[in-house]
């Protein structure tokens, strides 16, 4: 969120307590819904349970992103492409009419510049581009990826701010990076303590702060779905109904 006087649909349109509208979120983007290829969805059959769940909340498109993490989840541009022309066949068959479309959750590590400078990057909306950092320690270079993919053209989408412990309490790194460009995302499912009560803070701090321009459900299995259903209602969920997300242009 750039600049503070265009986040908030109207000052005088606060939807205080009501449910966050999925309708008005409508796209999400970043799930793991292609089966057997990261650890996301289990099966064919639990990913069209996650698609039903994601009509039935009201989303309109969802933009699925397998991880690609050289050594623990190796998935090249045809892997994911391959795996996304069966899960749209499934999907087709099974009467799901939500829009469905795919990019990646690209692991930083030293073989992504490679990727970026040869262009094997699936970028979804104009040019975005998700990337995520290690949970266990803090990127160095981080400056050098995201400016390599400026210069080539793509749009860096820093996923989940809030889960990184090492920034907790500070939302300092995720300014600078929007000043530069850089999309913040965060999960709906933080808000809902699905990973504890510290990434729940950093997540309700990013939405005071507003240092973050997207949302996305990061769903990996139908739980975590049913789990931001049974949320809707949370104070800082129902807040977002009063945010500018870049979901909506995607
Ligand atoms: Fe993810």
């Amino acid at each position: 969120m750039g600049f503070l006087g265009q986040l908030f649909k109207s000052k005088a349109k606060k939807s205080l307590n009501l449910p966050l509208d999925l309708n008005q979120v409508k796209i999400d983007m970043h799930s793991h819904l292609i089966p057997g290829i990261d650890d996301g969805s289990p099966s064919m059959e639990h990913s069209l349970a996650m698609l039903m769940k994601f009509e039935n909340l009201g989303f309109k498109k969802v933009i699925t992103t397998p991880h690609v993490k050289p050594g623990s989840y190796p998935n090249t541009s045809e892997i994911i492409l391959d795996g996304y022309k069966q899960l749209k066949a499934a999907a087709i068959e099974a009467g799901i009419t939500l829009e469905i479309e795919v990019a990646a959750e690209y692991f930083f590590d030293e073989t992504l510049i490679d990727k970026i400078k040869a262009k094997d990057i699936l970028s979804f909306g104009d040019q975005y581009v998700l990337v995520e950092f290690a949970f266990n320690h803090p990127p160095i270079f981080e400056n050098l990826l995201f400016d390599t993919l400026i210069e080539n053209g793509y749009k860096p989408v820093l996923a989940h701010f809030e889960r990184y412990s090492y920034y907790f309490g500070s939302m300092e790194k995720a300014h600078e990076w929007q000043r530069k460009g850089v999309a913040i995302q965060m999960n709906l499912s933080s808000l809902c303590g699905a990973y504890g009560q510290e990434v729940k803070r950093q997540a309700e701090a990013m939405l005071d702060q507003f240092a973050f321009d997207f949302v996305g459900t990061d769903c990996h299995r139908i739980e975590h779905l049913i789990q931001l259903e049974e949320n809707l209602t949370l104070p800082y969920l129902s807040r977002l109904n009063d945010f500018m997300l870049k979901n909506s242009s995607l």
